[in-house]
This record gives structure tokens, sequence and C-alpha cells, in this order.
């Protein structure tokens, strides 16, 4: 699958750009606030119906326009013929996406059919930030990977809701035994399997998914650290109707519930070490690169499609071999289409010298982009 054009209007700085796209690699070229990431996300928005940096869709608006449209032509196969995928929001009005001009009728019907990865310089965050963003960040790449994990995790976070409305009615009503306890116990039963299916789920994932992040770490990095990545459950050999009956009296207490899936953590070592206090910038954005290339391989595996590859500023940070290994990873058949973004012209066709797949450069410049 590639994008063979992208148009933007009012979307961010660019008031009107429409640009064709090479099926191998294309190289976005220019100064810092010109317009790169910009693009990027609008690809990302035409594959997974939302911004990757931008909090709301609003956001995305050009300031001072009303409304923004981003449009998409890809092509699937030969048969099949090219597919317009169009996103656009008018202010104040809901967000629609079409397919060949037609409504979705639910946005998550379109998830998956154009994948895409991008791998950012946000993606340290996974390291630096709390287990709540490795969390939402694996939970997203098994819900893609597996709809019956998607419908589980949905079903669990509602039990969860529930159950903690119940601990914190009780609390509100002051009484130690004022909380419906027999409704708690209810809730429970419920949740205790879907809690152990989960953990199940994970570990299986986890068994998949980090060799295949090791082999890229590896690659990247010419074996010269050994990462792991280990899974942190309270779950683990243990029975979770038993759990949350031991910790009943201290959930009561805090009004929420202290155990279970929901704060289960992924754990990041390299040489042993916890990679957030020992792994220097660019060994922590070297991890980060190679777990989103284990992502992009196990969704080209899964799915009919390869993804589209987005590097945003790949070349911060990371040194010269690093830089030459991964683009040489990505410029192989393995991969398919290739967007990346640099703020130096030499520097990016000296790292493309050895590149054999078609490469296109366009200059981005306020807001504006064109072939060089
Ligand atoms: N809704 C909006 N309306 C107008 N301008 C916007 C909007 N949203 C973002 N911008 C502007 O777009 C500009 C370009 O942002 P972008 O992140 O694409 O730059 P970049 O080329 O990737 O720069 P860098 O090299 O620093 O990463 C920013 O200056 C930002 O203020
Ligand atoms: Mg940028």
């Amino acid at each position: 699958m590639t994008l063979d054009s992208l148009q933007l209007l009012f979307f961010k700085n660019y008031d009107d750009a429409a640009l064709r796209l090479s099926p191998g690699l294309n190289c976005f070229i220019g100064d810092n606030g010109s317009g790169k990431t910009n693009l990027l996300d609008a690809i990302h928005y035409l594959s997974l119906t939302k911004s990757a940096i931008s909090s709301s869709d609003a956001l995305c608006i050009k300031q001072g326009a009303d409304f923004f449209v981003v449009k998409g032509v890809f092509s699937a196969d030969l048969i099949s013929g090219p597919e317009t995928i169009q996103v656009s929001l008018r202010l104040g009005q809901k967000k629609t996406l079409t397919h060949n001009k037609q409504p979705y009728e639910r946005m998550a019907d379109h998830i998956g059919r154009y994948p895409a990865v991008l791998i950012s310089p946000y993606d340290t965050d996974l390291i630096r930030q709390g287990s709540e963003d490795r969390r939402k960040y694996f939970d997203s790449l098994m819900a893609q990977l597996d709809h019956e994990f998607l419908e589980l995790l949905i079903s669990y976070n509602a039990l969860l809701r529930q159950r903690n409305a119940v601990l914190k009615q009780g609390t509100e009503r002051s009484t130690p035994h004022g909380f419906d306890r027999d409704y708690l116990l209810a809730l429970d039963e419920q949740l205790a399997p879907i809690g152990q299916q989960l953990t199940t789920l994970r570990e299986a994932f986890l068994a998949e998914y980090v060799p295949i992040f090791q082999r890229h770490y590896r690659q990247l990095a010419d074996g010269r650290e050994l990462v792991t990545l280990t899974y942190k459950s309270q779950l683990l050999g243990v029975d979770f109707a038993q759990l949350l009956r031991s910790n009943e009296r201290r959930d009561f207490v805090l009004q929420r519930t202290t155990t279970g899936s929901h704060r289960d953590d992924f754990v990041f070592l390299m040489d042993e070490q916890p990679v957030k206090s020992h792994a220097s910038q660019g060994q922590q954005k070297s991890f980060a690169i190679a777990l989103k290339l284990a992502q992009f391989e196990m969704l080209a595996a899964k799915q009919q499609h390869k993804p589209l590859l987005l590097l945003d500023d790949i070349f911060d940070r990371l040194d010269d071999k690093r830089i030459a290994r991964l683009l040489e990873l990505v410029a192989d058949e393995t991969f398919g289409q290739v967007f990346l973004t640099d703020t130096n012209l030499e520097r990016t066709d000296q790292a493309l010298a050895r590149v054999s797949i078609p490469i296109l450069r366009f200059r981005v410049q306020d807001g504006t982009v064109a072939p060089v």
C-alpha cells in the first residue's frame, strides 16, 4: 500500500498544499517551525483519524480559519484502483471521515486499514514517563493486533469504573459498611477472570514481541548494549479474586481499586540497569526506535499492508553509525513507503547516499512544500 498524493487545506500552518509522493522514500527538508512534522501528522490523520501531537482536532485548524481538510489518495493494489481518504473538520461540528466519498459510520472501522507507524522525538516519553504511558502504548498495539484483547480491555475498564464508583459511594456515606458489598462482590466475580485473561494475553504478546525488539536494537546499536523488556504484574501467579478480597479494606479507604491489570507495567532494562536512569539520550532514542520497529514488524505480519513508516527527526541524537544502520534497514524491501524529516539537505543526502530505493526530496518553507 502506498500513499500517492496528499492535499491539505487550512491544516495547522498550511493554507493549501498538494504533493505527489514517491512509493519509496520521501524526505521533507526545512527549518525549525516550517511545517515538516505537520506533514507527517496529516498522514497520521489519514491512518489513525487523529493527530499524533495535538490533543484536540480543533487545534489542527489553521489559526484564523474555520475548517481543515486532509485528503490522501492510496493505492493498495492494481485491481482495486486508487482509494481516496478524506478527513475534515469544521469548527463546532463533528469530524468527518470518508472513503471514496462515502462517510464511515464508525471511525473505528477505518483503523488498521491504512496502518502507519510514527517514530518521533516524543517516543522517549515511553521511557521517561510513568507506567500509564507504557500501558497505553502496548494496549493500543495489542488492540490493533488482536480484537479479543480490545474487547476484554473495554470490559475490564467498564467494570473497574463501576467498582471504583461503588468504593467511592461507600466513603461518601461515611460508614465503613455503607457501600453495597454484594454488588462489589458481583463485580469482582466478573473482573477477576478478565484481569487474569489480560495478563495471559500480555505475557503471550511479549513472548513474541521482545525477541523482535531485541533484534532491532542489536542491529541498530551493532550489539553494543543488551536490552530487555519485562512484564510486571501483580497478577502473575496470583489468584486475582483472592487479591481483590485481601485488599478490599485498603481499596475502601483509598476509594479506588489498588490491585489489578490497570497497575501492570513494562520494565525497560539496558545491561540490566533501568533505561530511564542509566542509558544516555542516544541510547534511549535507539531503545524507543527499536520498540517502534518491532511494532512495525508485528503490524506488517498481521495485516495485509505494510504500514507507512513516518520518521520524524531521526537524525537528532543518533550517531552517524546508528543513522546509517537505521536508513539501511528502512530502505530495505521489508519496509514499504517511508517519510522522513530533517533540517539539513546535505546531511540527508549524505546519509542516503547508499540507499537504493527511489527518493523524492521536498523543501518545506513557512507552510509551503515543493519538490526540490
Ligand atoms: N493550528 C495552527 N495554526 C497555525 N499554525 C500552526 C497551527 N498548529 C501548529 N502551527 C505551527 O506550525 C509550525 C510548524 O510546526 P512543525 O512542528 O511542523 O515544524 P517542523 O518543521 O517540524 O519544525 P522542527 O524542525 O522544529 O521540528 C509551528 O510553528 C506551529 O506553531
Ligand atoms: Mg518537527
